[in-house]
């Protein structure tokens, strides 16, 4: 039976592995995290408050785990757009506050949520820390330029996935640390945007994380630092 982290769980996505994991048999216990919590109450399920910004918050919300070891933590927080600002489409649009936001919330609390969280990996058997990424983190796809907040934080966290796996080669074999592409999912997110999506590529949360689950069982230590999309697809960095 295994136990399960699901960090930013009032996401969209968050929420559809939550729910999914709840009506899997092979789960014990899921805690969940999150800053505004969700509405769902189930006996295997624990929610506690989470501020990626804040490294006291990741280092509390680490503690309160009760389980010896974890054997699935998601990571499905991010930002691309907020109530003051959007994705900018121009190098006039730079703004240092906003780059700063971003990468705070895409790419510093992740890799805090590694420092805290990955001693809680079980070292025993096969464990996985799984970041929500993004395809246009890779530098080799960028082919539009624009979104540089959300890119270049998207580039960063794949990096530091890259390096969370190459350490933990020699502390926890068993690990596998890898990035998500999860589509085009219907989300806060995606909302501005999802008017140029063509039709059939907009996915429901729920189809993206099925796709996404089956990555996960599959994955093995080999896959360990790589950037993998929904369908399978290895995304070169
Ligand atoms: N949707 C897509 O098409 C798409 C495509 C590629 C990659 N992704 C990635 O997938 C992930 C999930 O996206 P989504 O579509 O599910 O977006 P979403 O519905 O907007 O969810 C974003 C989540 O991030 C959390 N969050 C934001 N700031 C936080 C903070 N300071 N501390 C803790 N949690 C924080 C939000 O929680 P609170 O509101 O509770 O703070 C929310 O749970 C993101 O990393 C995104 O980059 C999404």
């Amino acid at each position: 039976m295994k136990n399960i982290v699901v960090i930013g769980s009032s996401g969209a996505i968050g929420k559809a592995f939550i729910e999914s994991y709840i009506k899997d048999s092979d789960i014990e216990s899921i805690f969940s995290f999150s800053r505004s919590g969700i509405p769902i109450e189930d006996k295997k399920l624990q929610n506690f408050f989470i501020d990626i910004e804040d490294e006291k918050s990741i280092h509390d919300a680490a503690s309160k785990i009760d389980k010896s070891s974890i054997d699935e933590i998601i990571v499905a927080s991010g930002i691309l757009h907020n109530k003051d600002f959007g994705p900018e489409k121009s190098i006039r649009d730079l703004n240092a506050d906003n780059l700063l936001k971003v990468l705070k919330i895409n790419t510093i609390g992740p890799a805090l949520v590694g420092k805290y969280f990955i001693p809680l990996l079980n070292k025993k058997e096969k464990s996985i820390l799984a970041f929500l990424s993004a395809r246009v983190g890779s530098i080799s796809d960028n082919k539009t330029g624009g979104w540089y907040a959300y890119r270049s934080s998207k580039t960063a966290l794949n990096q530091i996935i890259k390096n969370f796996s190459i350490e933990l080669r020699r502390t926890n074999p068993n690990a596998i640390i890898i990035g998500l592409q999860p589509g085009t999912v219907d989300s806060n997110l995606s909302e501005p945007f999802k008017r140029n999506v063509k039709e059939g590529n907009l996915f429901t949360p729920e189809y993206s994380v099925s796709m996404l689950k089956n990555i996960i069982d599959k994955a093995s230590p080999c896959d360990s630092g790589k950037l993998i999309a929904w369908d399978g697809e290895e995304i070169n960095p």
